[in-house]
């Protein structure tokens, strides 16, 4: 049955205006201030912004890391996204050496298929560069609509590629019209500095972040930006970025006319460093790689948001309980599980904090919680906006309403939120997926495995998106 959306603001990365919208098939058929229900369902959305659902582009579900397996897989952090707002994730597959990268596809597809609360898509790691991984690539990005390639900078002994793997990643993908993300921290130094720290006794959280300092954040982050321009000027993004070092280096390479974009997420915003020092070992909630930072990079950040130095936010969703996982690195903090909870309060956050107070404004914030990764990872107009043809993912959200963040109220399967007490501004109330209430009111109506995976398109290929029905990009 169609339904209509009336009387809501709709807010895009570019307008905001009060219309109608209605809805038929999961697409959005037409928007309009005359329109009339007829025999559509009404849905009443006076007082409430209408956003396009939010596009997350950096999630780790039923990931095995550290040791262990993250809490929440693609059932709970989908679910837990949906209340968020969130309505499409692109969730990092991992790859192993020596493995066919189609066998982990399978896997991770395993992983996601039966589950899936709202529509997702995969990113695909890259450790290794030999005549196997590039016979593979061409088809995984044309057939299984795979645009972008992670390469880890760190992780040592983990999932760290070396210089050569990334600059040939990068050649390959600019080859194909893909995307090629980087953790940028220099994991070897890392490695030293870890090996240092142990050795003379210091084993408590704070440390993570000691031997992870900016600079080598900043580093990297300029080594990548520098081998993706001499990589025939490849595309470039640059997940989790926490400090002004990498703002720099992303900015400058910006400014010489180079393809290179940036991430952030909502814990390096508002978090700082000084978590780690929690006495109990609670230090060990806040650990994520790159570590939180000192105080004064949050502002280095948010203006980065700003000014358009930085496009995107991703949540870096990487969930693991304080019983039990992060608990495995007590004595020895190297061993503490790396990321933490942040699919659910993602959307929130970045409204609340930025635009209720004034950082960025309401288009901003549509562009960075949705619309730029959209455009960046092929998937726009389908998603990441508000248009006649698009898919109907939406959400009906309270600018007004107040609430406090807490594990008392959010729908991650992980036993402590990193954001707890933290009074915030705006509520999603309701949240659409292709055109069905997953959440209506505050309670979740969604389905496991009704979300749908997503081939997407290269960025080669002009707009880099596909329109509802159409087929992954021909190279
Ligand atoms: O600490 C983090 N960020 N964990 C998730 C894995 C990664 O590096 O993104
Ligand atoms: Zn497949
Ligand atoms: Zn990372
Ligand atoms: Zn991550």
């Amino acid at each position: 049955m169609a339904k209509l959306i009336k009387n809501g603001t709709i807010v895009t990365a570019t307008d905001r205006y009060q219309a109608n919208v209605l809805i038929e098939d999961g697409i959005i058929q037409a928007i309009g201030r005359g329109l009339e229900e007829g025999d559509a369902e009404m849905i009443e959305a006076e007082g409430y912004l209408v956003f396009p659902g939010g596009v997350d582009p950096h999630t780790h579900l039923d990931m095995p890391f550290g040791g262990t397996v993250t809490a929440d897989d693609f059932e709970t952090g989908t679910m837990a996204a949906a209340f968020g707002g969130t309505t499409t994730v692109i969730d990092f597959c991992l790859t192993q050496k020596g493995v066919p990268l189609r066998q982990s596809i399978r896997t991770w597809h395993e992983k996601a298929k039966g589950k899936a609360v709202i529509d997702y898509g995969f990113h695909l790691m890259i450790g290794e560069m030999n005549e196997e991984v590039l016979a593979e690539l061409p088809r995984i990005i044309v057939e299984e609509g795979i645009t972008s390639l992670k390469v880890f900078m760190a992780y040592k002994n983990v999932f760290q590629a070396d210089d050569g793997t990334l600059f040939r990643t990068l050649l390959a993908a600019k080859e194909l019209g893909a995307l090629v993300m980087v953790h940028a921290e220099n994991g070897d130094v890392i490695d030293y500095l870890v090996r240092k720290a142990l050795a003379e006794g210091n084993t408590d959280p704070i440390y993570h972040a000691l031997t992870r300092p900016s600079e080598i954040e900043g580093e990297a982050t300029g080594r990548a930006a520098k081998l993706a321009a001499l990589a025939n000027n490849a595309r470039l993004y640059v997940v989790h970025v926490t400090c002004a070092e990498a703002v720099q280096q992303i900015a400058e390479a910006r400014q010489m006319g180079f393809d290179v974009w940036g991430e952030t997420c909502p814990q390096y915003l508002v978090l700082d460093q000084s978590s780690l020092e929690l006495p109990d070992f609670e230090g060990a909630k806040y650990v994520w790689s790159p570590p939180l930072r000192e105080r004064f990079h949050q502002e280095v950040l948010w203006n980065a948001l700003k000014n358009g130095q930085l496009q995107t936010i991703g949540s870096d969703q990487c969930s693991f309980n304080f019983r039990g996982q992060k608990e495995l690195g007590r004595g020895d903090f190297s061993k503490i599980p790396n990321g933490g909870p942040s699919i659910e309060d993602r959307f929130t956050i970045l409204y609340s904090e930025g635009v209720t107070k004034g950082r960025i404004s309401l288009n901003q914030f549509v562009e960075l919680v949705s619309t730029r990764a959209a455009k960046l990872f092929g998937l726009f107009p389908q998603k990441g906006t508000i248009a006649v043809g698009s898919d109907a993912d939406l959400v009906l959200f309270d600018p007004l309403a107040k609430r406090t963040l807490s594990i008392d109220t959010h729908h991650m399967n992980v036993d402590y939120n990193p954001f707890e007490g933290m009074s915030v501004t705006g509520e999603p109330v309701s949240v659409l997926s292709r055109g069905e209430f997953i959440v209506r009111d505050k309670q979740f109506v969604g389905r496991p495995g009704a979300g749908r995976y997503l081939k997407r398109g290269t960025y080669a290929a002009g707009s880099g998106g596909l329109l509802p029905g159409e087929d992954a990009v021909q190279l």
